[in-house]
């Protein structure tokens, strides 16, 4: 498969053969790295890391998996550019395709990485929108894979707002690849239906299956994976949070629902950053206001060996390291 040149802007770009080959990739250049092989199959090129939101793993997935790749990074933070402030997203475009060879952007609406990448020459990836975060995904299918050797047919959960940009690429990632898919969570927060109807359709080609449900107890019974995220994203405002802590309490992921599911092999997985304690300044502010100790997952369940979260976030690395080899022509 030829990926050279191609941006990654969302999953429902590709096919699910092009996903699993972007996943065996990430695979073999994680073990190369794990057995020190150099793979510098990118020497001399350079990527643009465009933040407007903040970032602790998706910026230094970039920056170690540029490095390895033989390549330079430069990070524009949320503060420090012109972009969008001073300069429109189409000028950025052609002013950093004339200086690099890739840019990842993460920031607020899908259709701002859409037209970056519109106006760019060079490969552009998504490194999170409100609406997606495909790298997320293919390191989330990675460890799911490494955990029970398989994809299709797993029977996924995911707890909370499914509407978001977590939500809807795991919908997007489970039809592609097989998987059986399940939002579970209050009506109102079910992904938007003209995204579900495209994944029925994805899903009739894959054997995966799509459900939406709000019993906790029915949603998660022969689960293998569940999976939470925040319930407050990054861009939302702080007022939200007293609405969200009252719709999205039942859906906390904690030892009892785990134990819903029937299976001791179940586990549990977080994009990250989670609230799982009062550790955090966020955490610890809302948890005292709203008298809790944790908000979408107990740090039980998060410090449980069932949970593979930080497997999860170092393959983030290895899979951004696959998308920018495989689009810059690295490796086929
Ligand atoms: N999961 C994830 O994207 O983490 P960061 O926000 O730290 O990049
Ligand atoms: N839904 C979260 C994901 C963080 C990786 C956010 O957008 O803040």
């Amino acid at each position: 498969m030829d990926f050279k040149g191609k941006d990654f802007l969302k999953l429902l770009d590709f096919t699910g053969e092009e996903i699993l080959a972007l996943i065996d990739l990430a695979a073999d250049l994680k073990a190369k790295k794990k057995a020190g092989v150099a793979h510098r199959y990118c020497e001399g090129k350079n990527v643009a890391l465009i933040f407007e939101k903040t970032s602790t793993r998706t910026r230094c997935a970039f920056e170690v998996a540029a490095r390895d790749l033989g390549m330079g990074a430069t990070y524009l933070d949320p503060s420090g550019s012109q972009i969008g402030k001073k300069e429109s997203i189409a000028d950025t475009a052609r002013v950093l395709s004339s200086m690099f060879d890739g840019i990842e952007y993460r920031g607020f609406g899908q259709s701002i990485v859409e037209e970056l990448a519109e106006y760019a020459s060079v490969p552009v990836w998504n490194g999170l929108t409100d609406e997606f975060h495909p790298t997320q995904i293919l390191a989330d299918m990675l460890t799911i894979r490494e955990q029970f050797g398989y994809l299709k047919g797993i029977r996924f959960v995911y707890m909370g707002d499914a509407r978001f940009n977590m939500g809807n690429s795991l919908m997007v990632g489970c039809a592609k690849l097989g998987l059986h898919f399940t939002a579970c969570c209050p009506e109102a927060y079910f992904p938007d239906k003209a995204l579900v109807d495209t994944c029925l359709e994805i899903a009739k080609q894959s054997g995966a299956t799509l459900t939406f449900e709000a019993s906790p107890e029915k949603a998660v019974r022969d689960a293998d994976v569940i999976y939470t995220d925040i319930w407050v994203s990054m861009g939302e405002p702080v007022s939200i949070w007293e609405k969200r802590i009252e719709e999205l309490s039942p859906y906390q992921v904690n030892t009892a629902l785990m134990n819903m599911t029937g299976k001791d092999s179940t586990v549990f997985m977080h994009c990250l950053p989670a609230y799982h304690d009062l550790c955090t300044q966020v955490g610890k502010e809302m948890g005292e206001k709203f008298g809790r100790d944790s908000m979408e997952v107990t740090n039980e369940v998060f410090e449980s060996p069932a949970s593979i979260v930080f497997k999860e976030a170092e393959n983030r690395m290895h899979t951004i390291k696959a998308v920018m080899a495989a689009t810059l022509g690295g490796v086929k």
